[in-house]
């Protein structure tokens, strides 16, 4: 018996063409095919489909030469998709439904969640932690202090002061010392801080800001197998700016079609271990979201965008877990958590059997058998538009959206100031807090792509399938669409692919 590893027909006639495509598929799978099998499995009236089920058959049963028993054995291709294990998914945080503040009763009940969860971050960090109506009774004593921003102003002199309250009590703080005043400048309105420093006269001099961030110890949790996921957000599709056909290049990327993106060794090896794709809103354009957006619509229905969306994303195999969360442009409400998109809304999307809505932000448990999974955070970024114009530090921030979402992480939070969204009440802990235990942070809205990898988390923007539009050049963003993050979940390495 000899091995097709070279010998068949010129390639340049179509049958040669055709099993030269096929044995590229098998040995990039690790796989090996019998000459008279691979002209068994040419002459099939659907051999792209044959060789999918033959692998699929060949790797459970630990078998690595394709014979043509196994072309004999008939097996219909519906059975061969049963047999594909699915990915499992695990719904971790999703805020399916939000009741709105109402009431100062209920901002003031939000606030304090938001204090006593924040306050347990921070004080077994911080030696000599005072509540604020106890700060009376001491003088030129160094102390710390929790609180909640609620005023931020910076003097002639450049120095920096601070109103701080907890549940008992407003107090003063100033930051004049010169090191502290690049990180005092990214302190948000409502966030919760820690500080250090002495009191004097009943306000504090600031040696030390405390900030929730992460353990330094925390590990960089990766699976045992190679794994892949993709992530992708702000498709716009209904918008005459979305990148259609560089999308559809995508899709056929995943679906085997080789498209310069990766040489085709590397492609079979990632689309044979591409599990997750994530999708983080602004999955449709939408319609009235700003004024005049009808002339900028090829579809101007919005269930006939969804229903456009769900044509597109049914091509992705079903043995790929689509996660989705909403964004700005979707057809729901405004609030933070943004919930799922709605049934009504989508029916098609509700259809594929591999896809799961969650809300913006909403968590994700994926490949739980293997050293308890990953965790993943979906969230849209909204909050972005209210840090970067804030923060000096961030001046780049739309360019390098990484830069933002890390500001975000080390205080723990996804939309620190309240103004920036309507937080919704009814929750044991804040649903925009960073649980400790997320492992990937996928945001947004920005349109461009940025990532990096912090005390175990790594934070992904996905950028666009939307071309740059003119109000995007006007505001200075710098959009970089088609390009798909891949995260290899055994490494926790990302490469970026061009389409
Ligand atoms: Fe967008
Ligand atoms: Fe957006």
């Amino acid at each position: 018996m000899s091995l097709t590893l070279g010998g068949f027909d010129s390639p340049k006639t179509q049958t040669g063409e055709l099993k030269h495509e096929l044995l590229k598929r098998i040995l990039a799978s690790r796989l090996q095919i019998a000459k008279n099998a691979l002209e068994l499995l040419a002459q099939h009236p659907n051999p792209n489909e044959r060789v999918e089920q033959l692998i699929l058959q060949l790797k459970e049963s630990d078998e690595f030469l394709i014979l043509p028993k196994h072309l004999a054995q008939a097996q219909p291709l519906k059975e061969a998709k049963q047999k594909t294990t699915r990915e499992r998914v695990e719904i971790v945080a999703n805020y399916a439904s939000t009741k709105p503040l109402e009431s100062i009763k209920d901002i003031s009940k939000y606030f304090a969640m938001r204090f006593n969860q924040y306050k347990r971050y921070l004080q077994n960090r911080l030696k000599n932690v005072q509540s604020i109506s106890n700060l009376k009774k001491i003088n030129n004593e160094k102390v710390s202090v929790i609180g909640i921003i609620s005023d931020r102003r910076k003097t002639h002199r450049g120095n920096i002061i601070l109103k701080l309250e907890d549940l008992s009590g407003e107090t003063t703080a100033i930051i004049t010392n010169k090191e502290l005043i690049p990180q005092a400048e990214e302190m948000l309105f409502d966030e919760v801080i820690g500080i250090t420093g002495t009191i004097n006269k009943g306000v504090i001099f600031v040696e030390e800001i405390t900030v929730p961030d992460l353990p330094i110890k925390k590990e960089l949790k990766t699976l045992e197998n190679t794994v892949y996921a993709a992530f992708l957000s702000d498709v716009h599709v209904g918008s005459k700016k979305f990148l259609s056909d560089k999308f559809e290049n995508m899709l056929a990327f995943i679906n085997g079609k080789e498209t310069g993106a990766l040489i085709w060794e590397e492609q079979a090896e990632l689309i044979d271990n591409l599990k997750y794709i994530f999708v983080a809103g602004d999955i449709v354009d939408g319609i009235g979201v700003y004024p005049g957006q009808e002339k900028e619509l090829n579809i101007r229905d919005i269930f006939a965008q969804y229903k456009e969306t769900a044509k597109f994303f049914e091509k992705i195999p079903e043995s790929i877990q689509i996660i989705m969360c909403p964004g700005n442009h979707d057809y729901v409400r405004l609030a933070q958590p943004q919930p799922p998109i709605e049934k009504d809304v989508a029916p098609d999307l509700y259809e594929l059997p591999n896809t799961t809505l969650i809300s913006s932000p909403g968590i994700v448990k994926i490949r739980p058998q293997e050293n308890n999974g990953l965790n993943v955070l979906l969230y849209h970024g909204t909050s972005i538009d209210t840090i970067v114009p804030q923060n000096p530090n961030l001046k780049d921030g739309y360019k390098h959206p990484e830069k933002v979402m890390l500001t975000l992480l080390k205080k723990r939070h996804l939309s620190p100031q309240y103004e920036s969204g309507i937080v919704t009440a009814e929750f044991e802990s804040d649903p925009l807090a960073i649980p400790e235990d997320i492992d990937i942070i996928h945001t947004g809205h920005v349109h461009s792509n940025g990532a990096v990898n912090y005390r175990g988390v790594t934070l992904i923007n996905s950028g666009t399938w939307q071309d740059v539009t003119d109000f995007q050049k006007f505001l200075g963003h710098e959009p970089t669409p088609a390009r798909v993050p891949l995260l290899n979940l055994k490494t926790r390495q990302i490469r970026l692919l061009e389409f």
